[in-house]
């Protein structure tokens, strides 16, 4: 079998099932698997009992014979290859549509080593819990074996990981998510080290039972070895629950591994920004799940000279080294929310998405394209909804899912940059931290210094969506958009955050804080968003060039009042002290409730977190008695 380098775009074929031909069964593990790798497949292939065993290589010819398989079994459906080539519609089961916080597990010796914000469970038991569940899961069934990258082939900032999964929708996506296939594998000789995730989606066939389109199981474990660098998933097909590489690896695991190395695994988009002198600086920015990211991550700027690249939409490695902090994005895809995507909002997503993309719970058109809410101003007359119904305008339902997504090649996107697979990563020149505030939080700020950005990464949080389970509108906390993501106590993250900030000294970004969100007394937002974020960028990149004034606030820097530019917006005096108005007596119980949020984690809270606090509430205090 030849040995690819995961080349993307994706697909040789797109019209015609059949015409490939693809060996799906190897004999063997292939000739370069190191034997750790084979005997660890060999250990799971014993306890799950697949009907055979397959090694991906992560050729076209393979992706192709899975998507034709998938097909032929009703798992996908092939889009009209004159509006979609090379795409495809999956269709989730209706109870697995989401990331599941509540059955998502860190399984430290400690549990005060998973902290307050995990769900911990014994490592011991979860290990006896899972043998049982995963004993005979993948009878009647594939068993894939998925060796992958995190970051380009062979970069010092990359880490490998083989997956295990019995399901094809999770091989094709990876391969889309990842530098997935033999050259990966080849990677792995000797000491090197790997990730294992062991992936079932809980289905097995047994006594001939037919299989359905979406096998999955209502019992759902997402479980996390932080100390033996493990994963082990059971019972979900969907997203983060089972594409193992993304945020069970590149952040649960990896925020580990980071700890321990010195380094950080964030879940941040990477930005390439050029100013109209041609300056070239480069933003990490953190948000909580469905803030815009990717809107963000492929902005068009709507002021004239300046240029917007991508470097990466979710997660961000980040290295402190002899320059500063550098950065590479470790996935290679994207895997989008899909409604509210559209020319309005991100005309480069609606390009990127042109082909060889697989939609999931996305509404199908009479003419075998997709559309989702938000794709256009109107719906066409007809769909099937996501759960293939009949669905017209007066249906009262959505016809995509809140949360159905797009997978598709991040080489794909207009936007990226040259940059976005150096090896070396890119010097990082701010931070920002954002969240989806309706009130308090001002449009933007730059923190006082590192420990203050800190805190402002400690205290994100935002108004719930639907990313994940959840009452969609409740406030949650969201430290540095790792709530969900941190592989360990949250409080050590910070801990690890203020450490790395010591390492970088005078080279360290600075960090801002934005909100997009917020509300006039009218109740609709103050703030455009979308394109015209541009501006708050140029601000912040202002900053770092050191060619703007800002204006002391309690809670850090802001614009002077004419150090934003707002040409043009139609946005009126009273509208723009509302986007910066820092009101002592909102903020006072808003601390009230930070404090209390810290206190959950007793002494593992960093002294520096504590003072940060104490010296917002005094300038607060200072501002009403003033
Ligand atoms: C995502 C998320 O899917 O953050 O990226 O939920
Ligand atoms: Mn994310």
């Amino acid at each position: 079998m030849s040995v690819t380098t995961a080349s993307h775009p994706t697909t040789s074929e797109d019209t015609a099932p059949g015409a490939t031909e693809h060996p799906p069964v190897e004999a063997g593990p292939p000739i370069q698997a190191e034997r750790a790798v084979v005997d660890w497949v060999n250990s799971v292939a014993a306890l799950t009992t697949p009907d055979a065993v397959v090694w991906c290589d992560g050729s076209v010819a393979e992706y192709d014979h899975l998507t034709r398989l998938m097909v032929e079994s009703g798992t996908l459906i092939r889009l009209n290859p004159e509006f979609r080539p090379g795409s495809f519609l999956a269709r989730s089961d209706p109870s697995d549509v989401a990331r599941v916080e509540a059955r998502t597990f860190i399984c430290s010796a400690s549990k005060d080593d998973a902290g307050p914000t995990n769900n911990w469970r014994d490592p011991v038991e979860m290990r006896a819990t899972l043998s049982g569940l995963f004993a005979g899961s993948m009878r009647g069934r594939t068993m894939y074996v998925v060796p992958f990258s995190m970051g380009p082939l062979g970069s010092p900032f990359s880490k490998l990981g083989v997956q295990i999964t019995d399901s094809p929708y999770v091989v094709a996506s990876t391969r889309i998510m990842t530098r997935m296939g033999s050259a990966a594998l080849s990677l792995i000789t000797g000491d090197t080290p790997w990730v294992p995730a062991v992936h079932s989606v809980g289905a097995p066939l047994v006594d001939g039972a037919a299989d359905v389109p979406w096998p999955c199981n209502g019992t759902k474990y997402i479980s996390h070895f932080p100390e033996e660098r493990e994963i082990w998933s059971f019972g979900s097909a969907y997203g983060g629950n089972a594409l193992l590489a993304k945020k069970s690896f590149a952040l649960r695991i990896a925020s580990v591994m980071a700890r321990d190395e010195g380094w950080l695994a964030e879940h941040m988009l990477i930005l390439r920004v050029t100013n109209p002198g041609g300056k070239v600086f480069h933003v990490a920015a953190a948000f909580p799940s469905a803030c815009g990211k990717t809107n963000l991550a492929m902005l068009t700027p709507s002021i004239p000279g300046w240029k917007v690249e991508t470097i990466g939409d979710d997660i961000a490695w980040l290295r402190p080294g002899p320059d500063g902090l550098r950065a590479i994005n470790p996935e290679a895809g994207f895997f989008g929310v899909a409604p509210g995507t559209g020319a309005a909002t991100n005309q480069t997503a609606v390009d990127t998405l042109w082909g060889n993309t697989i939609f999931t719970n996305v509404a199908l058109r009479d003419d075998g394209d997709i559309w989702w809410e938000g794709l256009s101003d109107a719906p066409p007359s007809h769909l099937l909804d996501w759960e293939g119904k009949d669905w017209t305008a007066t249906s009262g339902t959505p016809a995509a899912h809140p949360n159905s997504r797009f997978t598709v090649a991040a080489a794909q996107c207009p936007s990226m940059a040259d940059e976005w697979d150096d090896p070396n990563g890119v010097l990082i020149d701010a931070i920002i931290f954002g969240g989806r505030r309706g009130t308090n939080v001002p449009l933007v700020v730059e923190a006082r210094g590192w420990e203050h950005g800190v805190f402002i990464g400690a205290t994100v949080s935002s108004e719930r969506t639907a990313a994940a389970e959840g009452t969609v509108g409740e406030l949650r906390r969201d430290p540095f958009a790792m709530m969900p993501f941190c592989g360990y106590n949250m409080a050590d993250h910070w801990a690890h955050w203020l450490s790395v900030g010591e390492k970088l000294g005078a080279r360290a970004p600075r960090i801002f804080q934005v909100n997009w969100f917020r509300k006039g007394e009218d109740g609709a937002f103050l703030w455009p968003g979308f394109a015209e974020n541009s501006r708050v960028l140029e601000w912040i990149l202002e900053r770092v060039n050191g060619s703007v004034p800002a204006a002391n606030t309690p809670l850090g820097w802001k614009p002077t009042s004419e150090g934003l530019n707002l040409e043009g917006l139609g946005i009126t005096a009273r509208q723009k002290e509302q986007l910066f108005e820092v009101d002592p007596e909102a903020w006072l119980p808003e601390l009230d409730g930070i404090e209390h949020f810290f206190a959950g984690f007793g002494d593992r809270l960093p002294n520096a977190l504590a003072n940060q606090l104490a010296e917002i509430r005094m300038r607060l205090k200072f501002s009403i008695e003033n």
